[in-house]
C-alpha cells in the first residue's frame, strides 16, 4: 500500500518534472489524485505520525456524526448540540471529554468503539468539534 503510494508519488513528480523541464507552460495540468484517495493517504500518514489532520477529522465527523449533528446541531435533542458554549456549560471542554461521550453516550446516540473510531482519530474528531462549532 505505502510502496504503491510512493511509486505513484514518484511517477507524478517525474511527470511534473518533465513538464517543467520541457518548458511546456501552456499545459499546466498537474495530475491531481482523486479526492477519496487523497483523504486515505492523509489518514494513513496522520495515523503514522500521530499528527492532527483537520481534513481527516472532518471526513470522520461527516461520516459518523453529521447525520445527527449537522453543523454542530442535534436533530434529536437540540439542547445537546456541539456548539462550544453549550458544551462548556456542561463541562465538556476538551477533546478527551468528547471522546468519553463517543465511547459511552447518552440516550439516542450510538456508541463508537475503538474499532469504529480508533483513539487518535476520536481525539482528532473531538478537537475538530471544539475548533469548528462556535
Ligand atoms: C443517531 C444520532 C447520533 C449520532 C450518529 C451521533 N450523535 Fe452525538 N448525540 C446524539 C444525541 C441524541 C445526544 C444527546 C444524548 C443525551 O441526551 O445525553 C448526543 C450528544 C452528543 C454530545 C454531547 C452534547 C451535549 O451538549 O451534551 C456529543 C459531544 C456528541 N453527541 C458527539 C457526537 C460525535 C462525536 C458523534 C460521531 C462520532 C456523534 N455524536 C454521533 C445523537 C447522535
Amino acid at each position: 500500500m505505502k510502496a504503491g503510494y510512493l511509486a505513484k508519488g514518484a511517477a507524478v513528480a517525474a511527470a511534473f518534472g518533465f513538464l517543467v523541464l520541457s518548458g511546456c507552460s501552456e499545459r499546466e495540468e498537474v495530475a491531481e489524485a482523486p479526492k477519496a484517495q487523497e483523504i486515505e493517504r492523509r489518514a494513513e500518514s496522520a495515523a503514522a505520525s500521530g499528527d492532527y489532520d483537520a481534513t481527516v477529522a472532518q471526513q470522520t465527523f461527516e461520516k459518523h456524526c453529521a447525520s445527527c449533528h449537522p453543523d454542530g446541531g442535534n436533530i434529536i435533542n437540540s439542547e445537546k448540540n456541539l456548539k462550544k458554549a453549550s458544551l462548556e456549560a456542561k463541562g465538556i471542554a476538551t477533546a478527551q471529554d468528547i471522546v468519553k461521550i463517543m465511547r459511552d453516550p447518552g440516550p439516542g446516540m450510538p456508541a463508537f468503539n475503538e474499532k469504529t473510531i480508533p483513539e487518535d482519530l476520536a481525539l482528532d474528531v473531538g478537537r475538530y468539534i471544539l475548533e469548528t462549532f462556535k
